[in-house]
């Protein structure tokens, strides 16, 4: 059922999309269903260029006929769509559950507009029921956990946190990082969260995305929803 409400939304954000923009692709399942309707809109003509956040969406973009290039080559875009994995009623969102943050993040930030898309279980009051994805060096992997935790703590927030993957086979990102996810329940304090977690030098980018969304397409049994 989610699936159908992710293509719903995904299809609602491609029909945003016009002729001449420079576009951000996002990554994951949502992604995907918008990257194939993008596609098909493509293939009626519709002339875009796109930036993907990872090299998964580079390979079906690529696959599908969607005209690619870098950030490099690019570095300013109209409008990315991607998905997330909670947003709250701020646009607020946690993103990362697919290990894409940091290009999302990077390429977001590029971005004139960003419109999230997903289903209606994305949905949130207070972001954090979703472990909070942070990426971080491997080198001194144990001294910037243990710095995290010690914002944990400070902040109030549980002191649970988990290396993507496990200790014998980690997670590696597209940027050869490793990701620590965080149970913190609900996180009231996003910023300070985002602010603290950026200054350990350990960290290279967390999943809290603050003022880059724009709108979101949420879809659900009442059809897509705008928030804006
Ligand atoms: C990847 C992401 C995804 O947008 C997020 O995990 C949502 O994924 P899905 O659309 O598969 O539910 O942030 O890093």
């Amino acid at each position: 059922m989610s699936d159908q409400y992710k293509k719903l939304a995904a299809e609602r954000a491609a029909d945003d999309v016009t002729s001449g923009m420079r576009l951000g692709i996002g990554t994951g399942s949502t992604a995907e269903f918008f990257v194939h309707a993008l596609a098909r809109r493509v293939q009626d003509g519709l002339d875009v260029i796109g930036v993907p956040t990872s090299e998964r969406t580079r390979e079906l973009a690529s696959s599908l006929g969607i005209r690619l290039t870098t950030l490099d080559e690019l570095p300013e875009l109209d409008l990315t769509v991607d998905g997330a994995d909670e947003l709250d009623p701020h646009l607020s969102l946690i993103k990362g559950g697919g290990g894409a943050l940091l290009r999302e993040k990077i390429v977001a930030s590029a971005s004139a507009n960003m419109i999230v898309i997903a289903d209606g279980s994305k949905e949130v009051a207070t972001l954090g029921r979703f472990p909070l994805p942070i990426e971080v060096v491997p080198f001194g992997l144990e001294a910037t956990r243990r710095a995290i935790l010690k914002v944990f703590g400070d902040l109030g927030l549980p002191l649970n946190m988990a290396l993507r993957g496990g200790s014998a086979q980690p997670f590696v990102t597209d940027g050869g990082h490793f990701i620590l996810d965080a149970q913190l329940e609900s996180i009231p304090e996003v910023q300070t969260l985002g602010d603290r977690l950026v200054a350990i030098p350990g960290v290279v980018e967390h999943g809290l995305f603050i003022e880059l969304a724009t709108k979101a397409y949420v879809a659900g049994t009442d059809g897509v929803k705008t928030v804006l």
